[in-house]
């Protein structure tokens, strides 16, 4: 199939190339013309484990443009361009812009919206271009991304149009995966209830890791283990940690609490993720302290910066907020991360050695290769706000969630 692909951050690049790993042409399309000059040369700007690979093989059958004029013939254009919240609103100018774009190119295509939009904006831009609009959210994860999209748990695929959504339906057969077509505003409410309710593990979690803290004998990770082993409740999303950060958690729960608010519905379970989220560096923070004392002019290292482990985007990171809130308390500054080794203000090192000696390690992302280091052996304290340092190895470092009595 001849298909357009509209943004190309993290779901539009993967999804284009996946699709064209499969035998699709597929046109490229985004604003950003250093983005299309750098993929035009192979630099891919993010970093998602195996991407690169299938990039690299299917090159051939993708052409990057900003020029929308480029997508004539394509059945179907997926639109993948971000949906930020502005004073906690979701601002939907860039789906618009791009779906007007689509239909002065070709009103012929298929429109399927793969950005996180809340429901009625399918049906809201459909009235807009007298045309039907598709949604077909998306559900991939940062640093699994390529799986996700060649083997998802579901696609969930709306509208009004059903030889539309039969095209769309057409292109993910190759992944064999359950299809759930709906209504517009179903689809568009099932990504964001489906966000808000891993979010709410994540809070949830984290709110039974501040009871561990107290509780001789307690430690989170196996509470969770123990939970996660009952298939009703699921042992993904309950690592407890500094929080959800990324670029959709954060964003996603915000934009549904006032989504729902304009319509009347007082989100109070999804306020209250949010409000424990918040609360998350602070409690880390209070954690750091309580090992180094006063953190003025004290050394601390900080390892991972991304949001979370297997990605480089920096977006809501927690790790950042946490280095902020440490630099504003008078600390100073190491950071080391797998992928991230440049970044505006943080002094970043390139070997984890170079962490030596300094008043305090902090586990801030949890990646793999920060399950057991000799830097813990050698560093004065080293706390874990991730749950990923294996305690058996290193019984000398403070985890969070785990009871940590007076010494
Ligand atoms: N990142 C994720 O893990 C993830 C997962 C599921 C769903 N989503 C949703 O998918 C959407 C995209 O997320 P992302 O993380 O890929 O965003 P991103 O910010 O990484 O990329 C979006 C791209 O769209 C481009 N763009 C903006 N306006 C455009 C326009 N009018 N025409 C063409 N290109 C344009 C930008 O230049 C950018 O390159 C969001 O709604 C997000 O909530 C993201």
């Amino acid at each position: 199939m001849k298909i357009a692909v509209i943004g190309l951050g993290f779901v539009g690049l993967v999804t284009a190339t996946v699709l064209a790993g499969k035998g699709n042409s597929v046109t490229c399309i985004d604003t950003d013309e250093r983005k299309i000059e750098k993929l035009k040369n192979g630099d891919l700007y993010i970093y998602e484990p195996g991407l690169d690979d299938i990039f690299e093989k299917n090159r051939g059958r993708m052409i990057f443009t900003s020029d929308y004029s480029l997508l004539k013939g394509s059945e179907i254009a997926f639109i993948c361009v971000p949906t930020p919240t502005v004073n906690g609103k979701i601002n939907l100018s860039y789906v618009r812009d791009s779906v007007f774009s689509v239909n002065s190119a070709d009103r012929k295509a298929t429109v399927a919206i793969k950005s996180t939009v809340v429901p009625g904006t399918a049906s809201w831009l459909s009235f807009q271009i007298r045309k039907d609009i598709s949604s077909n959210p998306e559900f991939l994860r940062e640093g699994n991304a390529i799986e996700d999209t060649l083997c998802p748990e579901r696609i969930v695929i709306g509208g009004k149009n059903a030889e539309e959504m039969e095209k769309i339906s057409k292109v993910w057969e190759f992944t064999g995966s359950p299809v759930l077509k709906t209504t517009n505003e179903n689809a568009e409410l099932i990504k964001y209830a489906s966000n808000a309710f891993l979010a709410t593990k994540i809070s949830f979690i984290n709110e039974i890791a501040n009871l561990c803290e107290i509780i001789p004998g307690a430690d989170v990770a196996t509470v969770a283990q123990g939970m996660g082993m009952d298939h009703r409740i699921g042992k993904d999303f309950l690592r407890a940690g500094i929080g959800f950060g990324g670029s959709c958690f954060p964003k996603d729960t915000m934009a549904l609490v006032a989504y729902a608010e304009e319509k009347g519905i007082d989100m109070r379970i999804v306020k209250s993720t949010i409000e424990v989220n918040k609360a998350r560096v602070k409690h880390a923070i209070r954690m750091i302290e309580e090992e180094v004392g006063d953190l003025r002019g004290k050394s601390i290292c900080i390892l991972g910066l991304s949001f979370k482990d297997n990605t480089n985007d920096l977006r809501e990171s927690k790790s950042l907020e946490l280095i902020n809130e440490l630099k504003a308390k008078g600390a100073k500054i190491r950071a080391y991360d797998p992928v991230i080794k440049e970044l505006d203000g943080v002094e970043i090192v390139k070997r984890l050695e170079e962490c030596d000696g300094m008043d305090c390690v902090v586990v801030a992302s949890e990646w793999k290769e920060f399950e057991t280091s000799p830097l813990y052996e050698r560093a004065k304290k080293v706390i874990d706000l991730k749950k990923v340092v294996n305690l058996r190895v290193h019984p000398n470092v403070r985890a969070i969630g785990v009871y940590r009595g007076k010494d």
